[in-house]
């Protein structure tokens, strides 16, 4: 659905005014009635505030996606509240979850969901398309910068079946980033990457907490993965078991204010969408 610039300003003033930017109360999931009824969510409660760096761990079945489907405005609780930046989110319309998902909300998902037969700079500058109308070199120029964010501007007309698998991840994520959101939601975002991909993702996910104040959630199996958060959601049988602050794994060996992803070609951000500078 394509976003009015009225409809913009409300969905980001959702998340723009409350001190926790997600606050959760008493959810509950159930998938199915009857004797077929899943309880995936069994009244699980937590805020996070914005700016902070979270990892969702649990056993596989446990509910994290669930969880997570709901945060991003996927899905709505049975019952229970989700309020996201102050607002009860839980009883919007598709339509009004999917300006508010379009607004603030980036995804990023285990299995990369890039478009194949379209280049990396098209897949990073798909969900324009559902925003305020762009033109397509705006579209072109943000999304250049966004792939510059995570140094992969010289990447920007190959086929996701060109890149590797963390290039592709990164792909992912400058997606994630084109429409400067300030939740990015990543579920299982290194399932398919080894320790050294991940390790850049995960430095990478550091530096955007870091710099921009993003606030990231991320579910993993991965203990190593989970200490480079500042908390940990212990998830259980849908409910949460256990909420732990950890001091968190540092992979983010740039002590400036720039992304040590290098990137020979990237651009010069310049105004319209805030992405912070790769080193030149
Ligand atoms: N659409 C659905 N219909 C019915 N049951 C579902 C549905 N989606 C998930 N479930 C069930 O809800 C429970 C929680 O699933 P969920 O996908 O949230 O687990 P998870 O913690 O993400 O697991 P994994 O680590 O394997 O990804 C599971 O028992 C699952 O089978
Ligand atoms: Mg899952």
């Amino acid at each position: 659905m394509a976003l009015s610039e009225e409809s913009l300003v409300d969905a980001r003033d959702v998340v723009d005014s409350a001190d926790s930017l997600i606050e959760v109360i008493d959810l509950h999931r159930v998938y199915g009635s009857g004797i077929l009824a899943v309880h995936a969510l069994r009244g699980v409660s937590f805020h996070v505030g914005h700016g902070e760096l979270v990892a969702i761990v649990g056993p596989s079945g446990s509910g994290k996606t669930t969880m997570m489907n709901i945060l991003g405005c996927l899905d709505r609780p049975t019952t229970g509240q989700y309020r996201l930046g102050g607002r009860d989110v839980s009883t919007l319309s598709a339509d009004e979850l999917a300006d508010v998902r379009n607004a603030r909300i980036g995804f990023v998902f285990q299995g990369f969901n890039l478009l194949p037969r379209n280049s990396a700079v098209q897949n990073v500058g798909l969900p324009l398309r559902y925003g305020p109308p762009l033109s397509s070199a705006e579209r072109h120029r943000r999304s250049l910068e966004c792939l510059s964010v995570v140094g992969l501007a010289h990447r920007a007309s190959h086929l996701p079946n060109q890149l590797s698998g963390g290039e592709q991840q990164r792909v992912a994520i400058a997606r994630a980033l084109v429409n400067n959101p300030s939740l990015i939601l990543a579920d299982e975002p290194t399932g398919n990457l080894d320790t050294r991909r991940s390790e850049e993702i995960l430095a990478l996910f550091q530096r955007l907490n870091r710099l921009k104040g993003m606030t990231i959630a991320l579910v993993t199996h991965e203990p190593d993965i989970a200490a480079c958060c500042r908390r940990v959601l212990h998830f259980r049988d849908g409910v949460l078991e256990r909420d732990e602050p950890i001091v968190m794994r540092s992979l983010d060996t740039n002590d400036g204010d720039a992304f040590a992803v290098r990137d020979p070609a990237g651009p010069t951000p310049s105004r319209g969408v805030e992405c912070v500078p790769c080193v030149p």
